[in-house]
């Protein structure tokens, strides 16, 4: 288990360009992030997650890539990139980085030269010369894009994208193809990166062209073939993917025996973490991680509660939904694509920093690895005059001086406007300002970070949900390692306080230990514990054998 270091993993996703600017020209770059490692290394952050960076036109912030094998000019140069890295490194910080290859930008090269019909690049994409169906249903981004081909007329064929329409889907099943994304896979490699995040894996491995619907099996032998190259570029990388399909279709992506991707983000688990909040109960949880598959011992869910992207329901039923919309994103301006919400965890509460210590609690122990969103540590908020998902991907707030702290630069030059009104205003949402609070929701989750990261067990052991005698309310489950290390944690979804009767699965435990709360060890008695626990409160305990 030892060697897994991302099981113990603590992730923070984050985006170059509005993090930190260290030149003045109001977009965020890589001087700035190598300065702002302190703060992610005091926060306890072990791994960060870097959204794209390459040279991009940046119409889908940085996921529409003109060149795999660079640093976008505006973020700095290759030498930025390997003194961050290098920084990063005496830190302890581990970093992955977007892999984006289902598609390229229609500016990349390999585009270019396809479209003007060059033999080596023409089949780097997907074309068709009859006149397409509708496809509107398949398109990624409903109401922004009506059908998954787009006509162009250098090649006077239409190309196939999933995403938009300047995003031309890469052909995948092209062996050339495979090789160039072997080469960025060894360049970044080579540079240090500890593993790749898979953007749309699915459609990356699944046929492409007029048969969009059908998946042969074979394609998931795409991932074994980067995995098995990764591994002997460099030993502890790891892949991680984004692959939001029904459970029952999980498993494929991990593989039988785990030689295809080592994490993937729980896309399943998440919308029925926020239904449980809303619908104050722990049901929800309780039903998605009863319908996981089983994963291989090597590999590991990654869970969050926001990321970059919109929150997406659409693997609840409608009733459901309803009841994520109204306590979460009672206005139309907060939904997106008909499926999703375009608004940051806080705001989503109301500020309510009980329940947004609830989620975080949860995603730290149920058995995987917690996965951060930037900003989401310090309660930010969103700025839903943005386009599309840009609402939740304002600049880090880091203090109350002119732009947040984050540019020096006149406010209209900057990458995208700072929250400046409201409660989330970087005026009482900062960094500077959270730290001197004792009970802030950021030194919470500083002390939750350690804490975590002291009990593996959440990450690695074989968990189990408890019983209790308030089961409408209470989620309790437990985390043991094979030496017999072992920790409950138990949470109270209901807005009121409870007390809770946990029953533990062997009489062998003699007492058990607060993690959190200031209170003395207690006795355990005919295998059942007593807890009291505030509205929306949690309590993580270890338990100590006889
Ligand atoms: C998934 C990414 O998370 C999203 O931001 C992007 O728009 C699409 N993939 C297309 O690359
Ligand atoms: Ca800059």
């Amino acid at each position: 288990m030892q060697s897994h270091w991302f099981k113990n993993a603590v992730i923070y996703c984050l985006e170059v360009d509005v993090f930190n600017d260290s030149n003045g020209d109001g977009i965020g770059d890589f001087v700035g992030l190598r300065q702002g490692l302190s703060y992610l290394a005091g926060l306890g952050v072990s791994c960060l997650w870097l959204l794209p960076f390459f040279k991009s036109p940046d119409r889908d912030d940085g996921y529409d890539v003109m060149d795999y094998l660079s640093v976008d000019p505006v973020l700095g140069d290759l030498g930025d990139f390997a003194a961050f890295m290098d920084e990063a490194r005496d830190r302890g910080i581990r970093v992955i980085i977007d892999l984006v290859v289902n598609h390229t930008s229609n500016r990349h090269p390999w585009f270019q030269r396809a479209r003007r019909k060059d033999p080596k690049y023409h089949d780097y994409y997907v074309w068709r010369s009859d006149p397409p169906g509708d496809t509107s249903k398949e398109v990624a981004f409903p109401g922004k894009e009506k059908s998954v081909w787009q006509y162009d007329k250098l090649a006077k064929a239409y190309y196939f994208h999933r995403f938009y329409h300047y995003q031309p889907d890469l052909n995948t099943a092209n062996p050339a193809v495979r090789e160039e994304i072997k080469k960025i896979l060894g360049f970044w490699a080579a540079l240090g990166v500890s593993g790749f995040r898979v953007d749309a894996a699915p459609f990356v491995i699944s046929a492409k062209g007029a048969n969009v619907e059908k998946q042969p099996h074979e394609s998931f032998e795409f991932l074994n073939e980067f995995r098995e190259f990764l591994r002997w570029k460099t030993g502890d990388a790891i892949l991680l993917a984004e692959a939001n399909v029904p459970p029952e279709q999980l498993t494929d992506f991990f593989g039988p025996e785990g030689t295809r991707m080592n994490m993937l983000l729980n896309f399943y688990v998440n919308p029925h973490l926020f239904l449980a909040i809303a619908q104050k109960s722990p049901e929800p949880i309780l039903r998605s991680l009863r319908a996981l598959p089983q994963i291989p011992a090597s590999c590991q869910w990654a869970y969050f509660l926001r990321n970059h992207d919109e929150l997406d329901l659409s693997r609840l039923a409608e009733p459901e939904r309803e009841d994520c919309l109204r306590a979460f994103a009672p206005k139309k301006e907060m939904q997106l694509y008909g499926r999703g919400i375009r608004r940051r965890l806080a705001p989503m509460f109301n500020g309510d920093l009980a329940q947004t210590l609830l989620g975080y609690s949860i995603i730290f122990t149920i058995p995987g690895t917690p996965v951060f969103w930037f900003g989401d540590e310090i309660g930010m908020g969103e700025d839903l005059s943005l386009e599309e998902r840009n609402s939740v991907r304002t600049p880090m707030q880091w203090s109350n001086e002119r732009n947040a702290g984050f540019s020096t630069a006149p406010k209209e030059q900057l990458r995208r406007p700072v929250v400046s009104k409201g409660r989330f205003s970087y005026r009482k949402v900062n960094v500077r300002d959270l730290r001197r609070e004792p009970q802030s929701l950021l030194n919470c989750l500083e002390r939750m970070i350690r804490t975590r990261k002291e009990y593996p067990e959440f990450g690695t052991g074989s968990y189990r949900i408890l019983e209790t005698d308030r089961p409408k309310v209470i989620f309790a489950h437990a985390c043991e390692d094979d030496g017999g290390h072992a920790v409950l944690a138990a949470h109270n979804l209901s807005d009121k306080p409870e007390t809770v009767t946990v029953h533990l699965w062997k009489d062998s435990f003699d007492h058990f230990a607060y993690l959190f709360e200031e209170r003395e060890d207690e006795r355990i008695s005919d295998g059942k514990i007593h807890l009291k626990l505030p509205g929306h409160g949690y309590s993580w305990l270890r338990l100590a054998p006889r």
